[in-house]
C-alpha cells in the first residue's frame, strides 16, 4: 500500500531572494514521469520537508498553467523553514501534495477580478494572478492591491514591475506609513484604506484576498462597503496543519477540517465558521 506521508523528492532548481528572510524555491520532481504528469489547481497547498527537521505547509505559489515545476515562497520563521532556508540550488527536499480545495477560477469567466494581498499573503494570490493572466481574454478588468510594512518587505519585486508595466492590469502598491523610501512612488497607507481609495467596482466582480488575519478582517469590511457580495469574496486560511489529509485533527475549526474542505473559502463561509469574524 502507498504511504500517504511519504514525500516525493524534488530538486531545488532556482532560489529567489524576495525580501528579508523570505525566499522562493523553484522545484522540479526528480521522477521524470511525475515531472511530466503532476497537476494541481490554484489555491492548493503542499507539505514541504527539510530532511531530519520535519514538514511545513506552504501554498503552491506558481500557476497550474505553468507546467514542469512548482514554486513555493516562505518566510524563515522556525525550525523547518530555518532548515529549508539553508538549502542551496541543486539540493534535494521533500514535497507531498497537492492538497485542499481550490479557487473556482472557471466560474469567474467574464468577471472583473480584484486581488488584495498583504505581505507574505501574496504567494497564494500570485498563483491565481498568473492563472488568470495566462487566460487573460476570459476575464474583465484586473486590479491588484498589494501592500507590505516597508518597501523592502514587498515580495516578487520583479513581477510587480511587470504587472505595473502591463496595460491590462491595474496595480496599486502600498507600504505602511513610515515604511516608504525617498524614491517610493506607490501609495502610503494600510491595505484596507488603500483598497477603499482605489474603489474597484463591485458589479460583476469577484475579490481574492490573503494576508494577516487582521488585514483580512478589515479588507472584508471594506469590500462589503464597496458593494461586494460575501459569496463573491474569497480568501485562504493558514490554520496550522500537520498531516494535510484529514487524519490528525490539527487544522479543524469546529467540525470543519480546513486541510480537506479548505483552505479556500468565501467570506460568507468564513463568517459561518467564525462567529466573531
Ligand atoms: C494552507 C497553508 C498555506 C501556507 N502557505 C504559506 C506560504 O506560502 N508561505 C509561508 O511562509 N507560510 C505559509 N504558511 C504558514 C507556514 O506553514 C508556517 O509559517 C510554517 O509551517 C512555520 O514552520 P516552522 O517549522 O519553520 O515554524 P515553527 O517552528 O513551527 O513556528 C515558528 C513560528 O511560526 C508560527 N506559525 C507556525 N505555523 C503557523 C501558521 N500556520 N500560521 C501562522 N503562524 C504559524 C509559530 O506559532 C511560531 O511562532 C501556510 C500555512 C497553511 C496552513
Ligand atoms: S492537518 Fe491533519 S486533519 Fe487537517
Amino acid at each position: 500500500m502507498n504511504n500517504i506521508y511519504l514525500p516525493n523528492l524534488v530538486t531545488i532548481e532556482d532560489i529567489y531572494e524576495e525580501a528579508p528572510d523570505v525566499r522562493s524555491f523553484r522545484l522540479v520532481f526528480k521522477d521524470p514521469k511525475l515531472r511530466d504528469t503532476f497537476e494541481f489547481k490554484t489555491g492548493q497547498f503542499g507539505l514541504y520537508s527539510a530532511f531530519g527537521l520535519g514538514e511545513s505547509t506552504f501554498c503552491i505559489a506558481s500557476s497550474p498553467t505553468r507546467k514542469g515545476y512548482i514554486q513555493c515562497t516562505f518566510r524563515k520563521s522556525g525550525r523547518v523553514t530555518g532548515g529549508l532556508a539553508q538549502l542551496s540550488i541543486g539540493d534535494t527536499m521533500g514535497f507531498r501534495g497537492p492538497y485542499g480545495n481550490h479557487f473556482p477560477v472557471d466560474e469567474w469567466k467574464g468577471k472583473n477580478i480584484v486581488f488584495i494581498a498583504g505581505g507574505i499573503g501574496l504567494p497564494p494570490v500570485r498563483s491565481v494572478i498568473w492563472n488568470v493572466l495566462d487566460r487573460r481574454e476570459d476575464f474583465g478588468n484586473i486590479t491588484i492591491v498589494y501592500g507590505a510594512k516597508t518597501v523592502a518587505d514587498l515580495v516578487y519585486k520583479e513581477e510587480l514591475k511587470h504587472w505595473e508595466e502591463r496595460g491590462d492590469v491595474n496595480l496599486v502598491q502600498a507600504v505602511d506609513p513610515g515604511g516608504q523610501t525617498p524614491d517610493w512612488k506607490g501609495s502610503v497607507g494600510f491595505v484596507p484604506t488603500v483598497l477603499k481609495e482605489a474603489a474597484p467596482k463591485a458589479e460583476n466582480s469577484v475579490a481574492v484576498t490573503c494576508g494577516p488575519p487582521i488585514m483580512i478582517k478589515f479588507v472584508l469590511n471594506t469590500l462589503l462597503e464597496l458593494g461586494f457580495e460575501e459569496g463573491s469574496v474569497y480568501t485562504t486560511l493558514e490554520n496550522r496543519m500537520k498531516c494535510g489529509v484529514g487524519k490528525c485533527g490539527r487544522c479543524n475549526v469546529g467540525d470543519v477540517y480546513v486541510c480537506k474542505e479548505g483552505p479556500v473559502y468565501t467570506a460568507a463561509e468564513i463568517k459561518r465558521m467564525y462567529n466573531d469574524f
